[in-house]
């Protein structure tokens, strides 16, 4: 089986001391058997880096398409490499409605580019999942990967169960990514499919015996150590049975 992902996308949280002290807690772990990465703000890679156990990988929440220039207040993905990033998140809800697909595209050229892994994320709103839109929602954001090969992660996050405590029903999950590996088989582009929204030590197990799900991108619960490593030994023991 697969090895599972399991990544914090830590937002615009935490200041240097207080996670030192988070890369402290996650540093006794023992983590052979999940991917754990985890994405902290641009002001704390570099801290990061240097203490984090290099067994836990290191992502950012953004970069721009550029190598280098007068892009004032950017980061281009040659620089997250050199700092150490081996992941970064591309298209995530929260920036994807301002900033739209063709910059996405551009982002996830680049990236490749520079030899980063992109954490593709795709996922409908409250209100096009009612409309009934949300096929015609991910396959949209899905074409901007055509023609791209490269190493890539899609998480599938639906945005109405980001951030609200509410996650997917597991079903509804499992049959979205099927549809998701669908179109990704179609277009000939391999990845993994990880579930983010809301995911927490208490549904954790649920989501993580459903093997298609390759993994969980964590937003809230991976700024808490003991939910974090309470989420990856879940899917470190579910996946070994
Ligand atoms: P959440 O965030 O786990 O707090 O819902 C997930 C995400 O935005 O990636």
């Amino acid at each position: 089986m697969r090895k599972p992902i399991v990544a914090a996308n830590w937002k615009m949280n935490l200041t240097k001391k207080s996670a030192e002290d988070l890369i402290a807690k996650l540093n006794e772990f023992v983590y052979e058997d999940v991917e754990v990465i985890i994405m902290p703000p641009f002001t704390l890679l570099d801290m990061a880096a240097s203490i984090a156990d290099n067994r836990i990988k290191l992502g950012a929440q953004n970069c721009y398409y550029k190598k280098s220039g007068a892009f004032t207040g950017e980061i281009s993905p040659d620089m997250l490499v050199d700092i150490g990033c081996k992941y970064v998140i591309v298209g995530h809800s929260e920036r994807r409605h301002i900033f739209g697909n063709d910059l996405l595209r551009k982002k996830l050229a680049a990236s490749k580019r520079a030899g980063l892994i992109p954490v593709y994320c795709i996922g409908e709103t409250l209100d096009e999942k009612r409309k009934g839109k949300k096929e015609s929602v991910l396959s949209e954001q899905l074409n901007i990967i055509d023609n791209l090969s490269m190493s890539l992660i899609v998480a599938y996050e639906p945005v109405w169960a980001i951030g609200t405590g509410v996650a997917a029903e597991v079903v509804t999950i499992r049959e979205t990514i099927k549809l998701i590996r669908q179109k990704l088989r179609e277009k000939g582009v391999k990845a993994s499919v990880l579930y983010g929204g809301s995911v927490k030590p208490d549904n954790a197990k649920e989501i993580a015996s459903e093997t298609l799900i390759d993994g969980a991108l964590v937003g809230g619960s991976g700024l808490n150590a003991s939910s974090f490593l309470q989420i990856i030994d879940i899917f470190k023991e579910v996946r070994k049975c």
